[in-house]
């Protein structure tokens, strides 16, 4: 298969609109990472994102939509006030909510779970894309599966060229890691997936908000995560990735660069001029520009060839900890802790 990538002129929108109408998948950018769609009315067009991706068929997607009208033909009942009052204050934006799912949604796009993850991105091409297309859109991150989540053209054209018909170019994502995904079953609102809505920001609207365990854990042996994402390896380079800790982690990471071969740092970009001339790469001055050149950043590592890549971490709070979920589990929660 040919794959196009386009800029996204209102040709370019008419055409992705009419792959989707058709039953095709099409790549596009969001204000997170660059999904990868399908008409989430359609099982067998949903199928094809499985299989561009290799995802494991029971980690359930979510479904894209322009307009609050949109949401009532996918879910079972009306939303909880609370649900209204998240959508009211986090739409459009990074914010995924579950649902239990009407019996529109084919059971392909929720893994055979009775709940649907929706969100409504704020980009404005994903925005136009759905109103084009007409259709909800079910959409994971455009990566193949378990690589790091692509934030620009080019990242989501390394992984799928030739795997998809037609990739929409809106340059890079603003945010940098994929939305927070919540589940308003409980009492209090439940953060299964950090992302760009922090959780004191979820707590402002929704007076409480928790979060799940294995954000930032490992499973346990047996133990069933909430969201099936949790389980998988995921957002992991080629090389071998280890997360530094605490006040001496500088210290550490020179120490393990210089016993190491082809290594590679990725540093804030306060802490470059300690490294000297050791090979790095700023993820810039603080959490919120990690969380937008993490996933790059990876991909960037392999590009270099780098086998061993060494990272600072963030301290996990606001985005931080969209940052820190992400990074463990490229690091397979290799971490080393350097408090003194
Ligand atoms: O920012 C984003 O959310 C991006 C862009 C493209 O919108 N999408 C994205 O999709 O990250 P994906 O498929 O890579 O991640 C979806 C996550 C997975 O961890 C999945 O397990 C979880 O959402 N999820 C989906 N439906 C769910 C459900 N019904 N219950 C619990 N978790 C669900
Ligand atoms: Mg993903």
């Amino acid at each position: 298969m040919n794959t196009e990538l386009l800029s996204p002129t209102s040709e370019a929108l008419a055409r992705a609109g009419e792959l989707l109408r058709a039953g095709e998948v099409v790549a596009f950018p969001t204000e997170t990472v660059y999904g990868l769609g399908a008409n989430a009315l359609d099982a067998a067009a949903v199928e094809k994102i499985f299989a561009a991706k290799g995802r494991p068929g029971d980690n359930p997607l979510i479904v894209h939509i322009a307009e609050a009208n949109d949401l009532a033909p996918l879910i079972a009942c009306e939303p909880s006030a609370r649900a209204r009052a998240l959508m009211d204050a986090f739409w459009p934006g990074p914010l995924t909510l579950i649902f239990p799912k009407s019996a529109a949604v084919p059971s392909r796009v929720t893994a055979g779970l009775d709940t649907v993850a929706v969100r409504m991105p704020e980009h404005p091409v994903a925005q136009a894309l759905i109103r084009t297309s007409g259709v909800p859109i079910a959409a994971p991150s455009a990566n193949r599966s378990g690589r790091p989540s692509p934030t620009t053209a080019a990242d989501v054209l390394e992984d799928m060229a030739g795997r998809v018909p037609l990739i929409l170019d809106g340059g890079p994502c603003r945010v940098g890691v994929e939305s927070t995904v919540v589940d308003l079953k409980g009492d209090t609102p439940r953060v299964l997936r950090p992302g760009g809505v922090t959780r004191a920001q979820i707590e402002a609207v929704a007076s409480a908000c928790e979060v799940d365990h294995a954000v930032l854990h490992p499973l346990g042996d047996g133990e069933k995560p909430r969201s099936p994402g949790m389980k998988y390896k995921h957002y992991a380079p080629r090389g071998e990735v280890t997360v530094f800790r605490g006040k001496k982690a500088v210290e550490n990471i020179i120490r393990r660069y210089d016993a190491a071969q082809n290594a590679l740092i990725l540093a804030l970009e306060g802490n470059l001029p300690r490294y000297g001339s050791r090979r790095c790469l700023s993820l810039g001055p603080d959490a919120q520009s990690m969380a937008a050149n993490l996933f790059h950043s990876l991909r960037e590592a392999d590009r270099m060839g780098a086998q061993t890549i060494l990272c600072e971490s963030v301290e996990s709070v606001g985005v931080g900890l969209a940052v820190m979920n992400r990074l463990l589990r490229a690091a397979a929660f290799r971490v080393v802790d350097c408090e003194d």
